[in-house]
């Protein structure tokens, strides 16, 4: 620490651009500080930290974050640093409809924007639910000053039943035994009760532990931080360590650019695949790489796919939860593990390579996390499919996909919206069998707008009072990360641009190899060009509005879903602040 404060003092910091100017523009800068009742020599001359708050009562997975946001103070002002909170629009997964995947882009315009506009010289950058992790650090590597994020932590486990409940996951099981009549009302009463257990994330490895745990992996996190309980004491000390670590980052003048390179991607990459991790990290991680110019493909996670075991017991893909992974040693244990095929070189916040952080790790518990000899499925959790039915890809998380559908072959059932499907999906007359592959198009990016969580088709009535369990289910939508199932999803490009899932029609057959890793629509060519030729789009449902602005710069999930004019074509165009 004394070393980094003799720094303080001697480096021309960004923010005295505004606290220091001699103009008018000095006393009306310091007298924003002044208002808030701190003297000059409290601020003078040191960092001034940003701490990027992105609770609300809106949003019950982010709530613990005002508490952190305390801590996070204490820590930077303990390293000589001055904090400013801010707060931010919050995506909650759970109300926000029908997607907050719709305002991911515009969170990460926020971020930066924000980090642009005002004097500030780094960021702590306050996380939780789903699409904050990855618009947060989008929006911080388009503005490249010092960041450092911290999560809100995972929710503790409602039990019900002498069961632990594991979020999402548990409540797609129970639905579908409420909805075939196996659960009482009562019960299902009771179910909610206890399964509404606190703040915090969801505490499976769903998108916003999936992303928080990426965040680490990438070296944004401050190593085993990402994995605390959300009513754990660790996580305001985690956070007080984190608030310090900012002052540092800025005096060090480390940035995310520096962090988050190519290998720390492939780090990432491993970690994913490694940890059975929700669908939605594959769209998250290429647009975090697409804003830093990082050369990151979908093709990229199969090849990983390919030679990285998955090693993490938890549910979705297994059966343990958040809190059993932090016991285990969370992320860096899963690191220590994988070791050998990952970058230690890699920089992380800590300013020093992954190899230091992992030298002090042991490994604990071999039922949460197995070992490389031993894993919990040979393979990555994670399959890139292409074909005639998904030109520019498609992903499927083998993980939690039913082997016996690995291969397979049977006649397209086609809902043309997610109306339609709700509204048919339980008709005891629905002409559906165990072999039939469930379509559901227009609900990718452009379609709806924003590419809502639908792709999880549910399972008809008619199949589920038959026993019968897991379907093909083939969509340009995408999916919850809690959800299981052999679900296929992100198909690009979607239908209502035109993408070939707009030609299916029912009965169509349709064939999925996953060995192969295609997904083929088998009709002649002769038909393809006939239902080409007569498809037109459908009037956009947005004329105004942000809605509209979506859909219309929005980038397929192959691109990762960013708008075109946030992706810098080339790294000449990357908008680093200055100075
Ligand atoms: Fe917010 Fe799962 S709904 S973390
Ligand atoms: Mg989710």
């Amino acid at each position: 620490m004394a070393s980094y404060r003799g720094l303080i003092g001697q480096m021309r910091l960004r923010s005295a651009e505004w606290f220091e100017g001699r103009d008018e523009l000095g006393p009306q800068s310091r007298s924003v500080l002044r208002t808030l009742g701190w003297s000059r020599e409290f601020f003078a001359g040191k960092p001034v930290i940003g701490i990027a708050n992105s609770w609300s009562e809106l949003n019950n997975c982010n709530l613990g974050l005002k508490l952190i946001a305390d801590a996070v103070k204490r820590g930077i002002i303990a390293a000589g640093g001055v904090p400013l909170e801010f707060h931010t629009m919050s995506l909650g997964e759970e109300l926000m409809k029908p997607s907050a995947m719709l305002y991911r882009n515009l969170l990460a315009m926020e971020i930066e924007e924000t980090l642009r506009s005002y004097p500030l010289d780094g960021v702590v950058l306050l996380t939780g639910c789903d699409k904050i992790t990855p618009a947060q650090l989008m929006g911080a590597a388009s503005a490249n000053l010092p960041a450092i994020q911290v999560c809100a932590g995972p929710k503790a486990a409602g039990r019900w039943k002498g069961q632990e409940l594991g979020s999402g996951t548990d409540l797609w099981q129970y639905l579908d035994a409420y909805r075939t009549g196996k659960l009482s009302e009562k019960e299902w009463q009771e179910f909610e009760e206890d399964y509404s257990s606190g703040v915090g994330t969801c505490n499976t490895m769903g998108t916003a532990s999936t992303m928080t745990v990426l965040s680490e992996a990438l070296g944004m996190m401050l190593p085993g931080t990402a994995t605390i309980p959300a009513t754990n004491a660790q996580r305001l000390s985690a956070a007080e360590l984190s608030g310090r670590r900012a002052v540092e980052l800025v005096l060090r003048d480390l940035r995310p650019a520096q962090i988050m390179t190519r290998n720390a991607f492939e780090n990432a990459l491993r970690i994913y695949l490694a940890s059975g991790g929700s669908t939605n990290a594959v769209i998250h991680l290429l647009a975090i790489a697409g804003r830093l110019c990082v050369p990151l493909t979908l093709d990229d996670f199969d090849v990983f796919s390919q030679s990285t075991p998955t090693l993490l017991n938890l549910q979705p893909s297994g059966t343990r939860l958040m809190h059993d992974f932090h016991a285990a040693g969370g992320v860096p244990a899963l690191m220590k593990v994988l070791q050998e095929q990952l970058h230690l070189e890699c920089i992380t916040v800590t300013g020093q390579p992954l190899k230091a952080t992992l030298e002090t790790i042991s490994l604990r518990d071999h039922d949460v996390i197995h070992s490389v000899q031993e894993p919990l499925y040979p393979l990555g959790s994670l399959a890139v499919l292409r074909g005639n039915l998904a030109p520019r890809g498609a992903i499927l998380r083998v993980s939690t996909a039913s082997p016996q559908l690995y291969n397979h072959c049977g006649p397209a059932l086609v809902f043309h919206s997610y109306s339609d499907l709700i509204e048919r999906i339980d008709d005891p007359e629905l002409p559906v069998t165990a072999e039939s592959v469930l379509v559901l198009r227009n609900a990718g990016a452009v379609g709806v707008p924003g590419l809502p969580e639908w792709g999880s088709i549910p399972i008809p009535k008619k199949l589920l009072m038959q026993g019968i369990k897991d379907i093909v289910r083939i969509s340009d939508s995408r999916m919850s990360g809690t959800s299981s199932g052999t679900i296929i999803l992100h198909i690009s490009p979607e239908a209502s641009i035109g993408g070939p899932l707009a030609f299916v029609q029912d009965g169509d057959l349709i064939e999925l190899n996953v060995e192969a890793r295609t997904l083929s629509l088998l009709i002649t060519e002769e038909e393809w060009a006939q239902r080409r030729a007569s498809w037109s789009p459908a009037l956009p449902e947005h004329r105004r509005g942000y809605p509209r602005l979506y859909a219309e710069h929005v980038l397929q999930p192959d691109e990762g879903c960013d708008f075109d004019f946030l992706k810098p074509a080339s790294e000449e165009d990357l908008p680093f602040i200055l100075p």
